[in-house]
Protein backbone atom coordinates (compact mmCIF):
# COMPACT_ATOMS: atom_id res chain seq x y z
CA UNK A 1 0.00 0.00 0.00
CA UNK A 2 1.54 3.41 -1.50
CA UNK A 3 1.89 5.59 2.00
CA UNK A 4 1.41 8.97 1.81
CA UNK A 5 1.94 10.42 4.97
CA UNK A 6 5.89 11.38 6.60
CA UNK A 7 7.96 8.87 6.33
CA UNK A 8 9.18 10.18 10.19
CA UNK A 9 7.31 11.96 13.28
CA UNK A 10 8.66 14.23 14.96
CA UNK A 11 6.72 14.13 18.04
CA UNK A 12 8.27 15.62 21.67
CA UNK A 13 11.74 16.06 20.25
CA UNK A 14 11.49 12.37 19.55
CA UNK A 15 11.90 11.15 15.62
CA UNK A 16 10.05 7.94 15.27
CA UNK A 17 9.68 6.28 12.03
CA UNK A 18 6.17 5.51 10.59
CA UNK A 19 5.55 2.33 8.86
CA UNK A 20 2.44 1.68 6.62
CA UNK A 21 -0.77 3.99 7.21
CA UNK A 22 -0.20 3.00 11.22
CA UNK A 23 1.44 5.80 13.17
CA UNK A 24 2.72 5.00 15.78
CA UNK A 25 3.74 7.79 18.13
CA UNK A 26 6.47 7.32 21.07
CA UNK A 27 8.77 9.40 23.09
CA UNK A 28 7.72 11.31 26.61
CA UNK A 29 4.60 11.06 28.22
CA UNK A 30 3.75 14.22 30.05
CA UNK A 31 1.87 13.13 33.01
CA UNK A 32 0.42 16.42 34.46
CA UNK A 33 -0.35 14.94 37.88
CA UNK A 34 2.97 14.38 38.50
CA UNK A 35 3.93 18.01 37.09
CA UNK A 36 1.09 19.42 39.13
CA UNK A 37 2.13 18.10 42.52
CA UNK A 38 5.76 18.99 41.72
CA UNK A 39 4.70 22.64 40.76
CA UNK A 40 1.51 23.60 43.08
CA UNK A 41 3.23 25.16 45.71
CA UNK A 42 5.35 27.82 43.16
CA UNK A 43 1.47 28.65 42.17
CA UNK A 44 1.58 31.93 43.93
CA UNK A 45 5.28 32.66 42.90
CA UNK A 46 4.48 32.00 39.16
CA UNK A 47 1.32 34.16 39.39
CA UNK A 48 3.05 36.91 40.26
CA UNK A 49 5.58 36.78 38.19
CA UNK A 50 4.07 36.24 34.97
CA UNK A 51 -0.04 36.69 35.88
CA UNK A 52 -2.10 38.61 38.13
CA UNK A 53 -0.08 39.50 40.61
CA UNK A 54 -3.22 41.75 42.11
CA UNK A 55 -5.44 38.27 42.31
CA UNK A 56 -2.35 36.53 45.12
CA UNK A 57 -2.36 39.55 46.89
CA UNK A 58 -6.30 39.41 47.41
CA UNK A 59 -5.72 35.64 48.40
CA UNK A 60 -3.03 35.98 50.65
CA UNK A 61 -4.84 38.80 52.34
CA UNK A 62 -7.78 37.11 52.91
CA UNK A 63 -6.35 33.46 53.64
CA UNK A 64 -7.98 32.13 50.81
CA UNK A 65 -4.13 30.85 49.84
CA UNK A 66 -4.96 27.18 50.81
CA UNK A 67 -3.75 25.55 47.97
CA UNK A 68 -6.28 23.33 46.36
CA UNK A 69 -5.31 20.63 44.99
CA UNK A 70 -8.24 18.09 44.33
CA UNK A 71 -11.69 18.25 42.93
CA UNK A 72 -14.05 16.09 43.90
CA UNK A 73 -18.32 16.57 43.53
CA UNK A 74 -19.50 19.48 45.19
CA UNK A 75 -15.69 19.21 47.50
CA UNK A 76 -12.89 20.75 47.20
CA UNK A 77 -9.44 19.84 48.41
CA UNK A 78 -6.22 21.87 49.94
CA UNK A 79 -2.63 20.60 50.44
CA UNK A 80 -3.49 19.31 53.67
CA UNK A 81 -6.71 17.24 52.39
CA UNK A 82 -8.80 19.52 54.18
CA UNK A 83 -12.29 18.98 52.90
CA UNK A 84 -14.11 22.31 51.59
CA UNK A 85 -17.95 22.48 50.37
CA UNK A 86 -17.76 24.99 47.24
CA UNK A 87 -21.02 27.13 46.37
CA UNK A 88 -19.25 29.18 44.48
CA UNK A 89 -18.80 26.14 41.56
CA UNK A 90 -15.94 27.68 39.24
CA UNK A 91 -18.53 30.60 39.20
CA UNK A 92 -21.81 28.00 38.00
CA UNK A 93 -19.90 26.01 35.61
CA UNK A 94 -19.87 22.67 37.59
CA UNK A 95 -23.48 22.19 38.07
CA UNK A 96 -22.87 18.64 38.08
CA UNK A 97 -19.54 18.76 40.20
CA UNK A 98 -15.86 18.70 39.68
CA UNK A 99 -14.49 15.94 37.39
CA UNK A 100 -17.58 13.38 37.23
CA UNK A 101 -17.08 10.07 36.31
CA UNK A 102 -19.40 10.18 33.39
CA UNK A 103 -18.18 13.79 31.80
CA UNK A 104 -14.92 12.08 32.28
CA UNK A 105 -15.03 9.03 30.68
CA UNK A 106 -16.68 10.91 27.63
CA UNK A 107 -13.97 13.37 26.98
CA UNK A 108 -11.70 10.47 27.51
CA UNK A 109 -13.71 8.41 24.65
CA UNK A 110 -13.26 11.57 22.55
CA UNK A 111 -9.80 11.68 22.73
CA UNK A 112 -9.47 7.91 22.11
CA UNK A 113 -11.77 7.68 19.11
CA UNK A 114 -9.45 9.68 17.01
CA UNK A 115 -11.98 11.39 15.71
CA UNK A 116 -12.13 14.59 12.69
CA UNK A 117 -12.27 17.17 14.99
CA UNK A 118 -12.37 20.54 13.60
CA UNK A 119 -12.06 19.61 10.06
CA UNK A 120 -13.92 23.43 9.23
CA UNK A 121 -14.31 22.20 5.73
CA UNK A 122 -16.95 19.15 6.59
CA UNK A 123 -19.46 19.70 9.79
CA UNK A 124 -19.40 18.28 13.56
CA UNK A 125 -21.49 15.29 14.05
CA UNK A 126 -21.09 15.86 17.99
CA UNK A 127 -22.76 19.29 17.53
CA UNK A 128 -25.77 18.36 15.61
CA UNK A 129 -26.57 16.06 18.55
CA UNK A 130 -25.55 18.17 20.91
CA UNK A 131 -27.87 20.58 19.21
CA UNK A 132 -30.90 18.51 19.02
CA UNK A 133 -30.90 17.66 22.71
CA UNK A 134 -30.69 21.92 23.85
CA UNK A 135 -33.65 21.96 21.54
CA UNK A 136 -35.48 19.03 22.25
CA UNK A 137 -35.43 21.06 26.43
CA UNK A 138 -36.81 24.07 24.45
CA UNK A 139 -38.95 22.55 21.62
CA UNK A 140 -40.26 26.92 20.69
CA UNK A 141 -36.35 27.32 19.24
CA UNK A 142 -35.33 25.51 16.16
CA UNK A 143 -31.94 26.53 15.89
CA UNK A 144 -28.27 26.65 17.96
CA UNK A 145 -25.28 28.86 17.25
CA UNK A 146 -21.90 27.27 19.33
CA UNK A 147 -19.50 29.64 20.59
CA UNK A 148 -17.00 29.01 23.18
CA UNK A 149 -17.53 31.10 26.04
CA UNK A 150 -20.47 33.33 28.11
CA UNK A 151 -19.33 36.32 26.81
CA UNK A 152 -19.00 35.40 22.79
CA UNK A 153 -22.32 34.09 23.05
CA UNK A 154 -23.63 37.71 24.03
CA UNK A 155 -21.44 38.61 21.58
CA UNK A 156 -23.34 36.13 18.40
CA UNK A 157 -26.28 37.73 19.98
CA UNK A 158 -26.06 41.03 19.50
CA UNK A 159 -25.20 40.66 15.92
CA UNK A 160 -27.74 37.66 14.95
CA UNK A 161 -29.91 40.33 16.24
CA UNK A 162 -28.87 43.81 14.50
CA UNK A 163 -28.64 41.38 11.20
CA UNK A 164 -31.88 40.06 11.51
CA UNK A 165 -33.91 43.18 12.56
CA UNK A 166 -31.73 45.53 10.61
CA UNK A 167 -31.84 48.18 13.89
CA UNK A 168 -29.01 49.03 15.95
CA UNK A 169 -30.55 49.26 18.89
CA UNK A 170 -29.67 47.34 22.58
CA UNK A 171 -31.65 47.39 25.50
CA UNK A 172 -30.03 46.33 28.70
CA UNK A 173 -30.49 46.53 32.38
CA UNK A 174 -28.51 48.19 34.94
CA UNK A 175 -26.86 45.72 37.42
CA UNK A 176 -26.48 42.71 34.71
CA UNK A 177 -23.45 41.03 33.97
CA UNK A 178 -23.44 39.50 30.64
CA UNK A 179 -19.53 39.25 30.29
CA UNK A 180 -16.57 41.43 29.72
CA UNK A 181 -15.84 41.06 26.01
CA UNK A 182 -16.84 44.91 24.28
CA UNK A 183 -19.97 43.85 23.28
CA UNK A 184 -21.09 42.00 26.76
CA UNK A 185 -19.25 45.12 28.52
CA UNK A 186 -21.38 47.34 26.61
CA UNK A 187 -24.28 45.59 28.00
CA UNK A 188 -23.11 45.52 31.46
CA UNK A 189 -25.10 47.84 33.98
CA UNK A 190 -22.13 47.81 36.64
CA UNK A 191 -19.85 50.95 35.91
CA UNK A 192 -16.76 49.19 37.78
CA UNK A 193 -16.36 47.07 34.70
CA UNK A 194 -16.93 49.56 32.37
CA UNK A 195 -14.49 52.68 33.59
CA UNK A 196 -11.58 52.78 31.66
CA UNK A 197 -12.44 50.90 28.63
CA UNK A 198 -14.29 53.05 26.96
CA UNK A 199 -16.07 53.83 24.52
CA UNK A 200 -18.08 50.93 24.17
CA UNK A 201 -20.75 49.73 21.66
CA UNK A 202 -22.86 53.12 20.57
CA UNK A 203 -27.05 52.61 20.42
CA UNK A 204 -26.79 50.32 23.75
CA UNK A 205 -29.51 51.70 26.20
CA UNK A 206 -29.53 51.22 30.09
CA UNK A 207 -33.03 50.72 32.15
CA UNK A 208 -33.98 49.60 35.59
CA UNK A 209 -34.29 45.72 35.65
CA UNK A 210 -37.99 45.25 36.83
CA UNK A 211 -39.47 48.67 35.38
CA UNK A 212 -41.60 47.91 31.90
CA UNK A 213 -42.89 51.31 31.54
CA UNK A 214 -39.02 52.06 31.00
CA UNK A 215 -38.79 49.50 28.70
CA UNK A 216 -41.48 50.06 26.76
CA UNK A 217 -40.39 53.58 26.71
CA UNK A 218 -36.81 52.41 25.49
CA UNK A 219 -39.13 50.14 23.09
CA UNK A 220 -40.99 52.49 21.75
CA UNK A 221 -38.57 54.25 19.40
CA UNK A 222 -38.76 51.27 16.97
CA UNK A 223 -34.85 51.01 16.34
CA UNK A 224 -34.36 48.41 19.28
CA UNK A 225 -32.56 45.19 17.58
CA UNK A 226 -32.89 43.07 20.94
CA UNK A 227 -33.79 43.33 25.10
CA UNK A 228 -31.22 40.98 26.78
CA UNK A 229 -32.00 39.95 30.30
CA UNK A 230 -30.93 37.88 32.80
CA UNK A 231 -34.33 36.12 34.61
CA UNK A 232 -32.51 36.06 37.58
CA UNK A 233 -29.76 38.88 37.69
CA UNK A 234 -26.47 37.34 38.28
CA UNK A 235 -24.96 40.56 40.53
CA UNK A 236 -27.03 40.43 43.70
CA UNK A 237 -29.56 37.43 42.91
CA UNK A 238 -31.99 40.17 42.20
CA UNK A 239 -35.14 38.03 41.17
CA UNK A 240 -37.88 39.41 38.58
CA UNK A 241 -41.29 40.58 39.93
CA UNK A 242 -43.79 38.25 38.69
CA UNK A 243 -45.28 39.78 35.98
CA UNK A 244 -42.07 41.29 34.33
CA UNK A 245 -40.52 38.97 32.42
CA UNK A 246 -43.89 38.18 30.53
CA UNK A 247 -44.87 41.82 30.34
CA UNK A 248 -40.98 42.45 28.72
CA UNK A 249 -41.70 39.70 26.09
CA UNK A 250 -45.53 41.15 25.27
CA UNK A 251 -43.61 44.08 24.83
CA UNK A 252 -40.62 43.08 22.60
CA UNK A 253 -43.33 41.66 20.13
CA UNK A 254 -45.49 45.21 20.02
CA UNK A 255 -42.06 47.03 19.10
CA UNK A 256 -40.35 44.18 16.75
CA UNK A 257 -37.83 44.08 19.41
CA UNK A 258 -36.05 40.03 19.80
CA UNK A 259 -36.78 39.04 23.58
CA UNK A 260 -33.31 37.84 24.54
CA UNK A 261 -32.76 36.07 27.94
CA UNK A 262 -29.24 35.46 29.35
CA UNK A 263 -29.57 31.86 30.61
CA UNK A 264 -25.40 31.55 31.19
CA UNK A 265 -25.82 31.32 35.04
CA UNK A 266 -29.24 30.65 35.24
CA UNK A 267 -29.65 28.24 32.66
CA UNK A 268 -29.39 24.41 32.75
CA UNK A 269 -30.67 23.46 36.24
CA UNK A 270 -29.52 26.24 38.30
CA UNK A 271 -32.71 27.49 39.36
CA UNK A 272 -34.26 23.98 39.27
CA UNK A 273 -35.78 23.88 35.83
CA UNK A 274 -34.15 23.79 32.97
CA UNK A 275 -34.13 27.42 32.06
CA UNK A 276 -35.26 29.87 35.02
CA UNK A 277 -37.45 31.70 32.06
CA UNK A 278 -39.88 28.43 32.68
CA UNK A 279 -40.76 29.83 36.04
CA UNK A 280 -42.48 32.76 34.16
CA UNK A 281 -43.78 30.83 31.41
CA UNK A 282 -41.40 33.17 28.92
CA UNK A 283 -40.64 31.77 25.01
CA UNK A 284 -37.28 33.96 24.14
CA UNK A 285 -36.26 34.43 20.69
CA UNK A 286 -32.95 33.75 21.59
CA UNK A 287 -31.47 32.12 24.67
CA UNK A 288 -27.94 32.28 25.97
CA UNK A 289 -25.70 29.53 27.54
CA UNK A 290 -22.58 28.44 28.56
CA UNK A 291 -21.06 27.33 31.74
CA UNK A 292 -22.56 24.07 32.85
CA UNK A 293 -22.88 23.54 29.36
CA UNK A 294 -19.61 21.45 29.31
CA UNK A 295 -19.86 20.14 33.01
CA UNK A 296 -17.04 22.95 33.40
CA UNK A 297 -14.52 20.72 31.64
CA UNK A 298 -14.04 22.57 27.96
CA UNK A 299 -14.73 26.34 27.38
CA UNK A 300 -18.02 26.31 25.51
CA UNK A 301 -21.35 28.78 24.69
CA UNK A 302 -24.62 27.98 23.06
CA UNK A 303 -27.38 30.82 21.35
CA UNK A 304 -30.46 29.15 20.81
CA UNK A 305 -33.26 30.90 18.40
CA UNK A 306 -35.48 30.55 16.01
CA UNK A 307 -34.95 29.88 12.40
CA UNK A 308 -36.00 33.14 10.98
CA UNK A 309 -33.32 35.11 12.87
CA UNK A 310 -30.42 32.14 12.07
CA UNK A 311 -31.44 32.49 8.50
CA UNK A 312 -30.77 36.04 7.93
CA UNK A 313 -27.09 35.95 9.11
CA UNK A 314 -26.99 32.74 7.07
CA UNK A 315 -28.56 33.67 4.26
CA UNK A 316 -26.92 32.55 1.45
CA UNK A 317 -23.56 29.94 0.47
CA UNK A 318 -21.58 32.92 0.36
CA UNK A 319 -22.55 33.83 4.30
CA UNK A 320 -22.28 30.12 5.78
CA UNK A 321 -18.92 31.06 7.50
CA UNK A 322 -20.20 35.07 8.08
CA UNK A 323 -19.97 34.63 11.92
CA UNK A 324 -17.95 32.04 13.83
CA UNK A 325 -15.12 30.83 15.61
CA UNK A 326 -11.85 28.31 14.96
CA UNK A 327 -12.50 26.57 18.70
CA UNK A 328 -16.49 26.65 18.60
CA UNK A 329 -18.21 22.82 18.00
CA UNK A 330 -14.82 21.18 18.93
CA UNK A 331 -15.44 17.41 19.97
CA UNK A 332 -14.22 17.82 23.53
CA UNK A 333 -16.79 20.92 24.36
CA UNK A 334 -19.72 18.96 22.62
CA UNK A 335 -18.71 15.32 23.96
CA UNK A 336 -18.73 17.15 27.41
CA UNK A 337 -22.24 18.88 26.32
CA UNK A 338 -23.66 15.79 25.44
CA UNK A 339 -22.61 14.18 28.38
CA UNK A 340 -23.86 16.90 31.10
CA UNK A 341 -26.80 16.59 29.49
CA UNK A 342 -26.92 12.71 29.88
CA UNK A 343 -25.75 13.15 33.77
CA UNK A 344 -28.56 15.53 34.30
CA UNK A 345 -31.06 13.75 33.18
CA UNK A 346 -29.87 9.92 34.77
CA UNK A 347 -29.27 11.47 37.91
CA UNK A 348 -32.29 13.98 38.26
CA UNK A 349 -29.67 16.91 39.32
CA UNK A 350 -32.38 19.74 38.16
CA UNK A 351 -34.84 17.67 40.38
CA UNK A 352 -32.08 17.68 43.57
CA UNK A 353 -31.64 21.27 42.64
CA UNK A 354 -35.44 22.08 43.06
CA UNK A 355 -35.55 20.69 46.38
CA UNK A 356 -32.59 21.18 47.98
CA UNK A 357 -32.68 24.81 47.09
CA UNK A 358 -36.30 24.91 48.63
CA UNK A 359 -34.88 23.31 51.82
CA UNK A 360 -31.84 25.67 51.87
CA UNK A 361 -34.06 28.92 51.06
CA UNK A 362 -36.58 28.33 53.82
CA UNK A 363 -34.01 27.27 56.70
CA UNK A 364 -31.40 30.14 55.79
CA UNK A 365 -34.63 32.44 55.87
CA UNK A 366 -36.08 31.28 59.23
CA UNK A 367 -32.49 32.73 60.37
CA UNK A 368 -33.68 36.44 59.37
CA UNK A 369 -35.67 36.32 62.78
CA UNK A 370 -32.82 36.34 64.90
CA UNK A 371 -29.96 38.92 63.23
CA UNK A 372 -30.44 42.10 62.96
CA UNK A 373 -27.58 42.01 60.07
CA UNK A 374 -29.71 40.11 57.77
CA UNK A 375 -32.15 41.67 55.89
CA UNK A 376 -33.09 38.74 53.03
CA UNK A 377 -32.35 35.38 51.77
CA UNK A 378 -33.97 34.73 48.52
CA UNK A 379 -33.52 32.69 45.29
CA UNK A 380 -34.88 30.04 43.28
CA UNK A 381 -33.10 26.69 42.96
CA UNK A 382 -29.44 26.75 43.69
CA UNK A 383 -29.24 30.02 42.94
CA UNK A 384 -29.72 32.54 46.43
CA UNK A 385 -28.51 35.58 47.55
CA UNK A 386 -28.30 36.34 51.16
CA UNK A 387 -28.54 40.04 51.99
CA UNK A 388 -26.91 41.80 54.82
CA UNK A 389 -28.06 45.61 55.88
CA UNK A 390 -27.90 48.53 58.39
CA UNK A 391 -28.71 47.23 61.60
CA UNK A 392 -30.45 48.73 64.40
CA UNK A 393 -29.29 48.43 67.70
CA UNK A 394 -26.64 51.53 68.41
CA UNK A 395 -23.76 48.67 69.34
CA UNK A 396 -23.49 47.27 66.02
CA UNK A 397 -24.45 50.36 64.04
CA UNK A 398 -21.26 52.52 64.73
CA UNK A 399 -19.34 49.20 63.09
CA UNK A 400 -21.34 49.22 60.43
CA UNK A 401 -21.06 52.65 59.67
CA UNK A 402 -17.38 52.14 59.89
CA UNK A 403 -17.27 49.44 57.43
CA UNK A 404 -19.40 51.19 54.93
CA UNK A 405 -17.64 54.27 54.98
CA UNK A 406 -14.04 52.88 54.30
CA UNK A 407 -15.72 50.45 51.51
CA UNK A 408 -18.90 50.05 50.66
CA UNK A 409 -20.43 45.91 50.89
CA UNK A 410 -16.77 45.27 52.87
CA UNK A 411 -19.73 43.68 55.72
CA UNK A 412 -19.74 40.65 53.32
CA UNK A 413 -16.32 39.91 53.25
CA UNK A 414 -16.71 39.40 57.05
CA UNK A 415 -18.96 36.64 56.20
CA UNK A 416 -17.15 34.85 53.87
CA UNK A 417 -13.99 34.63 55.48
CA UNK A 418 -14.83 32.62 58.59
CA UNK A 419 -17.08 30.78 56.65
CA UNK A 420 -14.33 29.94 54.78
CA UNK A 421 -11.41 29.78 57.36
CA UNK A 422 -13.23 28.47 60.02
CA UNK A 423 -16.34 26.22 58.63
CA UNK A 424 -14.69 25.38 55.29
CA UNK A 425 -17.42 26.93 52.76
CA UNK A 426 -16.14 28.65 49.93
CA UNK A 427 -19.07 31.27 48.83
CA UNK A 428 -18.53 34.68 46.95
CA UNK A 429 -19.75 38.35 47.31
CA UNK A 430 -22.55 39.03 44.62
CA UNK A 431 -20.81 41.43 43.13
CA UNK A 432 -18.87 45.23 44.08
CA UNK A 433 -20.33 47.42 46.90
CA UNK A 434 -23.02 44.29 47.29
CA UNK A 435 -24.50 43.58 50.97
CA UNK A 436 -25.31 39.97 49.65
CA UNK A 437 -23.52 36.84 49.95
CA UNK A 438 -24.10 34.63 47.08
CA UNK A 439 -24.54 30.79 46.71
CA UNK A 440 -24.21 28.94 43.55
CA UNK A 441 -23.21 25.80 44.37
CA UNK A 442 -22.99 22.33 42.04
CA UNK A 443 -26.40 21.18 41.65
CA UNK A 444 -25.68 17.80 43.10
CA UNK A 445 -25.23 19.37 46.90
CA UNK A 446 -26.91 16.67 49.61
CA UNK A 447 -28.94 16.74 52.97
CA UNK A 448 -25.97 16.83 55.19
CA UNK A 449 -24.64 19.80 52.53
CA UNK A 450 -27.44 21.43 53.61
CA UNK A 451 -27.02 20.81 57.14
CA UNK A 452 -23.59 22.08 57.06
CA UNK A 453 -24.30 25.60 55.25
CA UNK A 454 -26.85 26.60 57.73
CA UNK A 455 -24.94 25.56 60.64
CA UNK A 456 -22.27 27.44 59.75
CA UNK A 457 -23.68 30.65 58.54
CA UNK A 458 -25.83 30.86 61.58
CA UNK A 459 -22.52 30.82 64.03
CA UNK A 460 -20.63 33.04 61.69
CA UNK A 461 -23.76 35.86 61.48
CA UNK A 462 -23.77 34.61 65.22
CA UNK A 463 -20.36 36.09 65.53
CA UNK A 464 -21.13 39.43 63.17
CA UNK A 465 -23.56 39.98 66.38
CA UNK A 466 -20.71 40.41 68.70
CA UNK A 467 -17.75 43.11 69.00
CA UNK A 468 -14.87 41.40 68.16
CA UNK A 469 -12.88 38.56 65.93
CA UNK A 470 -14.93 39.57 63.02
CA UNK A 471 -14.95 43.88 62.96
CA UNK A 472 -11.53 43.56 63.85
CA UNK A 473 -11.00 41.39 60.61
CA UNK A 474 -12.85 44.17 58.85
CA UNK A 475 -10.35 46.91 60.30
CA UNK A 476 -7.44 44.90 58.63
CA UNK A 477 -9.13 44.22 55.39
CA UNK A 478 -9.85 47.99 55.27
CA UNK A 479 -5.81 48.78 55.90
CA UNK A 480 -4.81 46.20 53.80
CA UNK A 481 -7.40 47.60 50.54
CA UNK A 482 -5.77 51.13 51.17
CA UNK A 483 -2.12 49.68 50.92
CA UNK A 484 -0.75 50.05 47.38
CA UNK A 485 1.30 47.02 45.83
CA UNK A 486 4.92 46.02 47.10
C1 LIG B 1 -25.39 35.99 33.06
C2 LIG B 1 -24.01 35.90 32.49
N1 LIG B 1 -23.82 36.20 31.20
C3 LIG B 1 -22.60 36.14 30.64
C4 LIG B 1 -21.50 35.77 31.39
C5 LIG B 1 -20.14 35.72 30.75
O1 LIG B 1 -19.72 34.41 30.61
P1 LIG B 1 -18.17 34.09 30.40
O2 LIG B 1 -17.47 34.43 31.67
O3 LIG B 1 -18.13 32.63 30.05
O4 LIG B 1 -17.71 34.94 29.27
C6 LIG B 1 -21.65 35.46 32.73
C7 LIG B 1 -20.50 35.10 33.56
O5 LIG B 1 -20.49 35.13 34.75
C8 LIG B 1 -22.95 35.52 33.31
O6 LIG B 1 -23.16 35.25 34.59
Amino acid sequence: MPHCGPSRVDYGGVIVPVGGDTIVYSGTTLDIATLFDAHESERFDLHTRHLNEQMVRVLRTIGYDVRFCKGQGQYLYDRRDERYLDLLSGYGVFAVGRNHPSIRAALKSALDADLPNLVQMDVSTLAGLLAERLLERVPHLEKVFFANSGAESVEAAIKFARAATGRAGIVYCSHAFHGLTYGALSLNGDDVFRKGFEPLLPDCVRIPFNDLTALEQALSSRRVAAFVVEPIQGKGVILPKEEYLKGAEHLCRRYGTLFVTDEIQTGLGRTGKFLAGEHWGVEPDMVLLAKALSGGHVPVGAVLMRKPIYDKVFSRMDRAVVHGSTFSKNDLAMAAGIATLEVMKAEGVIENAARIGERLLRELSALCENYELLKEVRGKGLMIGIEFGSPSSLKLKASWKMLETASKGLFCQLIAIPLFKEHKILTQVAGHGSHTVKLIPPLIINDADCDWIVRAFDEVIADSHRAGAVWSLGKTLVEHAMRPSA
